[in-house]
């Protein structure tokens, strides 16, 4: 069985937590305040879900979900061996949906930042361009909307992602390394908060002209 870790156990990973439990993984859920204060939520979301330190988190997972916001992204990080993990960096640099929410950041990819923060690891850009409850309602879809975007630059990590993708039933699409693709899928990039998901079709149509 395959393990999701979650660094973060707020809004987007209990969303996502049951679903993929639900689609035959092991999930593990992990917070500031230690398991514990976990157990009444992992119970709720079934036998598959545990709880655990963020550093046992991260060594028990095949595959880990960074669910924090950007600002804790600093500490939640710190003092864990990153190194060869396969991260999803779900983050983006804002506080809330308004424009105003948004963390200034320069002339930098959002997803350069939080690698510089998880040294060593292998880093796919997932499951951030769409707001939490669009996940929600499409996975598993109902209808042919049923496109997830990735992008990093390591080619069997970018897999093992879009496998994910595919036991939540979903359609995977790879849009290449994170420095390009990941582009497309950082906060205002051209394939972001459309509040659907695209259909594949739609989803190369857009890829097509924004490449
Ligand atoms: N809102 C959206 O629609 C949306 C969509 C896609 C992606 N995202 C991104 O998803 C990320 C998570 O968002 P969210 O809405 O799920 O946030 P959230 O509900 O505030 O959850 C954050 C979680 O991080 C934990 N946490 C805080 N500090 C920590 C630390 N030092 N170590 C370990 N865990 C820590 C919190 O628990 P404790 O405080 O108990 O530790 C909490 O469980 C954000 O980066 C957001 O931008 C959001």
């Amino acid at each position: 069985m395959t393990t999701l870790g979650f660094l973060g156990a707020g809004r987007l990973a209990q969303m996502l937590a049951p679903k993929v439990a639900k689609a035959g993984w092991q999930v593990i859920l992990s917070n500031s305040r230690g398991p514990d204060s976990l157990a009444d939520l992992v119970t709720g979301l079934g036998d598959n879900v545990s709880a655990a330190t963020p550093a046992e988190m991260v060594e028990r997972s095949d595959i880990i979900v960074l669910a924090i916001r950007w600002p804790q992204v600093e500490d939640a990080t710190s003092g864990i061996d990153w190194t060869g993990k396969v991260v999803i960096d779900a983050t983006n640099n804002r506080l809330g949906p308004k424009p105003e929410d948004l963390i200034e950041i320069g002339d930098v990819l959002s997803s350069d930042v939080i690698a510089k923060n998880v040294p060593g690891a292998r880093l796919v850009k997932a499951f951030n361009h769409e707001p939490i409850p669009v996940f929600d309602q499409s996975l598993p879809p109902k209808d042919d909307a049923s496109v997830l975007f990735l992008a990093g630059s390591d080619q069997a990590a970018n897999d093992a992602v879009a496998q994910l993708i595919r036991d939540l039933g979903a359609e995977p699409i790879d849009l290449g390394p994170i420095d390009q693709g990941g582009k497309l899928i950082a906060m205002g990039g051209p394939l972001t908060n459309k509040f659907k998901l695209y259909t594949p079709a739609d989803a190369k149509a857009a890829v097509g002209a924004d490449a």
